[in-house]
């Protein structure tokens, strides 16, 4: 009974602090001179001690969508069960989340942009998307230059009278060779990044009369005087 406990002590599966780890050694070590079987189950509890180390780099855990015997299925990733939602993804909002409205595609935004909204799409479309279609959107961006097919410029005709839940719905499920974003980028940031692109559209295509008055004869000055636009 003491052996068991003290194998269940090391093996960390039973808080009692009766066995002795160093007693039994000495024990041991005696009966192994006297030559008796107690010397023999001393090197079976030996051979017992050793077999539960547990590395840490060896972990009874299941690696990402490794198989397993123990579910009838044979897989060890649990698919969630019919009519529950994860905690946090009810998704009522449907605008939000799939960039439609109805069946048809967003002609608007789930929430009001203002400035703050406009410079979180600016940064995540920096990280996420001049790879490809460079800072401005003309399709020019490094992964092109070396050698990935080009995209086209999000200054096309057709691309500036796409609604907003368009480019939200290229981002959620990707197109053509582009990858979906779905799992990197979240649905607010979609928007904020739909919103940046059509402010870029809009840097292109704007005239003088866009601009508020007080830049209108700022503007105005500097193009006479040749000078460049600063704040
Ligand atoms: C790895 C390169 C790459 C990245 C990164 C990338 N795209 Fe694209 N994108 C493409 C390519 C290539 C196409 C054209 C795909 C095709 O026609 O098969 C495309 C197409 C598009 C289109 C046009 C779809 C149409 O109707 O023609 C939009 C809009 C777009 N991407 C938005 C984005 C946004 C927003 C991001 C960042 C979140 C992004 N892309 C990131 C490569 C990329």
């Amino acid at each position: 009974m003491k052996f068991r406990n003290s194998l269940l002590t090391y093996c960390g599966y039973a808080s009692t602090t009766e066995a002795n780890a160093g007693s039994k050694v000495r024990a041991g070590l005696l009966s192994l001179q006297s030559g008796s079987s107690a010397g023999l189950l001393f090197l079976l509890t030996l051979l017992g001690l050793s077999s539960c180390r547990q590395d840490m780099h060896d972990q009874p855990r299941y690696e990402a969508f490794e198989g397993s015997s123990f579910f009838a299925d044979g897989r060890s990733v649990r698919p969630s069960i019919a009519g529950t939602i994860a905690r946090g993804h009810l998704n009522e909002d449907k605008h939000l989340h799939t960039g439609r409205i109805g069946s048809e595609l967003a002609d608007s935004y789930p929430f009001a942009i203002d400035h703050a909204v406009l410079e979180r799409g600016r940064q995540r479309y920096s990280i996420f998307c001049t790879p490809c279609h460079g800072e401005a959107g003309f399709g020019d961006g490094m992964i092109v230059e070396r050698g990935f097919r080009r995209p086209p410029s999000l200054h096309e005709q057709r691309l500036r009278e796409a609604p907003p839940g368009y480019i939200f719905d290229v981002i959620t499920n990707g197109f053509g060779v582009m990858y979906d974003y779905a799992d990197r980028i979240a649905p607010k940031d979609r928007w904020a990044i739909a919103a940046y692109i059509e402010a870029l559209q809009l840097s292109q295509y704007a005239d003088l009369n866009d601009a508020p008055a007080d830049w209108r004869t700022r503007l105005n000055t500097q193009q006479e005087t040749g000078m460049g636009v600063s704040k």
